[in-house]
């Protein structure tokens, strides 16, 4: 069905591996749209609780937009690039109801970073490297980047990374607050399953209105305590919101129906 990625579902899980390791998972054009497409299905599907997102290969997640597609872009197809990128794929992760992890797997570089930094967090094997080396190309992040890394991890470390187009490795990035966990490569998708589990315990109508309540911290003219509010209200006239309180004074485990 896709060209370039690779998805299977599995015990409410659905990972979704980037599959072009011979060009270092990049991320070019049609591999964004059947990202898009992916992301989009996954949160759809009623079975799916929790999305892994990973890279193919032992050595990268992705290293970063396709430089080969863009090479000879005027300005107008260079704004366009960031623009149709951001909305088909950076956003739609960021704002995904479907809780995502990024299981970085080896180079996070550009596109790369800024796909993980799209997913709500980050954990990281300990071969893997990060960074925004965009201005090393003479451009700069386009997917996000500039404003994603500062909110993650300062803006003084930020504009270091982003200025010195450096990598940090994954011990760096854990102290930095990118990557939550840093563990060897065959431990990262059984952890990364393993925190979706722990995840998947809980009320995913209750966890799609916490994402957007924590997201609207980020979002320019949004006031997040207003949505906070919004959100918790709603969460009363669900049938989650009944099972979870019921259970609690039942002295049972919930069975959330999800609604
Ligand atoms: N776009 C297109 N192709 C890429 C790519 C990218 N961002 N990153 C890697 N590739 C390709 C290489 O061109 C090479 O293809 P080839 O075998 O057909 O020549 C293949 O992936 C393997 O990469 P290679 O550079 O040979 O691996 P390496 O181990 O020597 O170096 C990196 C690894 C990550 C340091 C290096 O590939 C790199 O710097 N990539 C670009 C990173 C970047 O600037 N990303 C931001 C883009 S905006």
């Amino acid at each position: 069905m896709y060209t370039n990625i690779l998805t299977a579902q599995n015990n409410g899980i659905t990972t979704i591996t980037i599959n072009r390791p011979s060009k270092l998972n990049a991320l070019n054009k049609e591999t964004i749209q059947e990202l898009h497409q992916a992301f989009k299905a996954a949160d759809e599907d009623q079975a799916t609780k929790v999305i892994i997102i990973t890279g193919s290969g032992e050595k990268a997640f992705v290293a970063g937009a396709d430089i080969s597609e863009f090479a000879d872009f005027s300005v107008e197809q260079g704004g366009a690039l960031a623009a149709n990128g951001q909305e088909l794929l950076f956003d739609v992760v960021a704002n995904l109801s479907t809780p995502v992890i990024a299981a970085v797997n080896g180079f996070a570089l550009g596109g790369g970073l800024e796909l993980a930094m799209a997913a709500h967090f980050r954990i990281a094997s300990d071969n893997a490297k990060m960074g925004l080396p965009e201005v090393s190309l003479g451009v700069i992040p386009g997917y996000g980047g500039t404003q994603r890394l500062p909110q993650l991890i300062g803006k003084g470390r930020a504009m270091e990374l982003v200025m010195t187009a450096g990598m940090i490795d994954a011990a760096t990035a854990e102290r930095y607050g990118l990557v939550n966990h840093v563990v060897t490569q065959e431990e990262l998708i059984p952890l990364a399953e393993k925190l979706a589990g722990k995840i998947m315990r809980n009320s995913s109508v209750a966890i799609g209105a916490a994402i957007k309540a924590v997201n609207a911290c980020y979002e320019d003219g949004v006031n997040g305590f207003t949505t906070e509010i919004e959100e918790f209200g709603k969460c009363f006239g669900t049938a989650d919101f009944k099972e979870g309180t019921t259970a609690f004074l039942e002295k049972r485990k919930p069975a959330f129906p999800g609604k």
